[in-house]
């Protein structure tokens, strides 16, 4: 999912380090039997998610959107040793080749998926988090910032998906659909929350970075 020009894309991705066999296995069986396989993260986006995750080696992470479950396993990567992802999406229908994946992974024991609504499930969940990766309804943008703000720890990361909206949010504020107007405004809201740093990465489609202070 982007909508830079196809040769940058194609080159970044070429010269990126290639995924292992089983995130590339799980891409592929997501391009073949699921609903908009474009909504995985695919190789470049999965290797900064890897990087991130290595570099913090977070106790705990969480998840939002997990749909086949390749950023679940990009990030699981990093997890210290006694550490645990908290995955939520609210198709059922993933959960058959999300089990089949985890379990070949390794992981199994680390991941910890619910099913449901991401904002009522957020909220049962005790912990806090060392890495959230935001990539769900778009709609929510600003109410899942409400909520996981106070549930990132200090130093915690979080990186939150499809920011550039396909370059839409380029367009004149007066055409912007609903959809939109709510990225625009998550994204005002991030640059100016004296809490987080942020920088927008113009990756795929455009993911922010945001440390807590
Ligand atoms: C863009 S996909 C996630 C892609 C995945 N993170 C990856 O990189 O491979 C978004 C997912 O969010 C889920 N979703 C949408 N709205 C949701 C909600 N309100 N609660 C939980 N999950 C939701 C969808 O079912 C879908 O699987």
């Amino acid at each position: 999912m982007g909508f830079f020009n196809k040769d940058i894309s194609d080159y970044i991705d070429i010269h990126s380090s290639d995924e292992s066999k089983i995130l590339a296995d799980l891409r592929r069986e997501t391009e073949i039997k699921c609903l908009n396989p474009i909504m995985l993260s695919g190789k470049a986006q999965g290797n900064l998610l890897r990087i991130i995750s290595k570099i913090i080696k977070p106790t705990n992470i969480l998840e939002i959107g997990t749909y086949s479950g390749y950023s679940t396993l990009c990030m699981a990567e990093g997890l210290d040793v006694d550490g645990v992802i908290h995955t939520i999406d609210k198709n059922e229908e993933l959960l058959e080749i999300q089990n089949k994946y985890f379990e070949k992974s390794g992981y199994r024991n680390q991941i910890k998926q619910h099913t449901g609504n991401a904002l009522d499930i957020i909220s049962e969940i005790k912990e806090n988090f060392d890495l959230i990766f935001l990539d769900a309804d778009k709609e929510n943008y600003l109410n899942y910032l409400n909520i996981i703000s106070k549930k990132l720890k200090k130093g915690g990361i979080l990186l939150t998906d499809n920011v550039l909206w396909h370059g839409k949010i380029l367009e004149n504020q007066q055409v912007h659909d609903r959809t939109t107007k709510i990225i625009d405004e998550f994204n005002k809201k991030l640059a100016k929350d004296s809490s987080l740093l942020s920088v927008i990465l113009p990756l795929r489609d455009g993911i922010s970075i945001s440390v807590k202070l």
